[in-house]
């Protein structure tokens, strides 16, 4: 509590996605509106384990809802993988008067919020990560804003790829889940999405260029996950076992930046009302997520456990129209 009324921290934690400030925003208005005080830790779980915090009120969040990153900083706490700093966390929680805590972030974030929840500081995750993993989710924030880059930028390799009747590798982002690289490669006409999921081998590919060719395609993308690795040998072994000149391109952190999409905007704005209404009906250990294209949560255990796989109808899709 601070000043007798219910305290809410709100922390990003992970890599950061467009869309986080969004919900940041909701959550601190959120909480304002219904008489609570809104705390932002900076720095993610660093914030708590420093003390390093700031009391937001309604003009702290101004004008952030289009703008790409965490005003609140965001890191990777190696620290809360030990006991020990778990607990100095909780305590300093306790001590600037925390009653519940909203992280934002990816599932490995959801780690530490069951364990701060387990200690007795009510915790909600909502799922804000560019590869759209989190299993108990159809949907994450970053994920729209993060695919309509690698969109642009493959609309531009897709340019000169085709003026110089080249084979462009492309790999993009998604750590090991391929959920990006195959709405990307679907959009932008690639003649092959190779996926951990869904791996092929070079003469696959090699066979996918050659079909395409055979449909009368001068130039080829290649959409490569990260998780696959390699990409600059992919394109090597391309260029030698075909004759096409091959290039190759990873697109990098630039998936990560920029002001979010309206998809994101809307997502975010409900997530962080909705997680601040649960704290506020004194849930915790739960994250939220998107089912059915509803809002609703589960618990965060149960939600780390579950599984999402590739969606194989688009992979079909794609495979029927290179
Ligand atoms: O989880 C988001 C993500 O961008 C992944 O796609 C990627 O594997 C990872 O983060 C990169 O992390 P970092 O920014 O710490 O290098």
């Amino acid at each position: 509590m601070i000043d007798g009324k219910k305290c809410i921290g709100i922390l990003t934690s992970g890599g950061d996605a467009p869309g986080m400030n969004a919900a940041i925003r909701s959550a601190v208005r959120t909480a304002l509106y219904n008489d609570m005080v809104p705390v932002g830790i900076i720095r993610g779980y660093n914030g708590l384990l420093e003390k390093n915090y700031r009391i937001m009120d309604s003009p702290s969040v101004s004008n952030i809802l289009k703008k790409g990153g965490t005003i609140l900083f965001t890191a990777r706490c190696k620290e809360f993988y030990e006991e020990k700093y778990r607990k100095i966390a909780y305590q300093n929680a306790v001590e600037i008067g925390l009653d519940g805590l909203v992280v934002i972030g990816g599932d490995g974030s959801y780690n530490g919020a069951s364990y701060l929840s387990q200690l007795g500081l009510p915790c909600i995750g909502i799922p804000g990560t560019i590869d759209n993993d989190i299993a108990c989710t159809e949907y994450t924030i970053g994920y729209d804003t993060a695919m309509n880059t690698v969109l642009e930028l493959m609309d531009k390799l897709n340019d000169t790829s085709q003026s110089h009747h080249r084979c462009t590798v492309v790999e993009v982002m998604g750590r090991h889940a391929g959920h990006m690289a195959l709405c990307t490669g679907v959009a932008c006409g690639a003649a092959a999405i190779v996926t951990e999921e869904e791996p092929m081998d070079i003469n696959e590919m090699c066979e996918a260029i050659f079909y395409a060719r055979s449909r009368g395609k001068h130039h080829f993308i290649i959409v490569v996950s990260e998780g696959v690795g390699e990409t600059d040998k992919i394109a090597r072994d391309i260029e030698s076992l075909t004759g096409i000149d091959t290039r190759a391109a990873i697109l990098g952190h630039v998936q990560r930046g920029g002001s979010p999409t309206l998809r994101d905007r809307v997502m975010a704005s409900e997530m962080g009302n909705y997680a601040v209404h649960l704290l506020a009906n004194g849930k915790g250990n739960r994250v939220v997520a998107m089912k059915d294209g509803k809002i609703t949560d589960f618990d965060i255990q149960e939600a780390l456990k579950m599984h999402k796989g590739l969606d194989m109808e688009l992979y079909r899709v794609m495979q029927e129209i290179v």
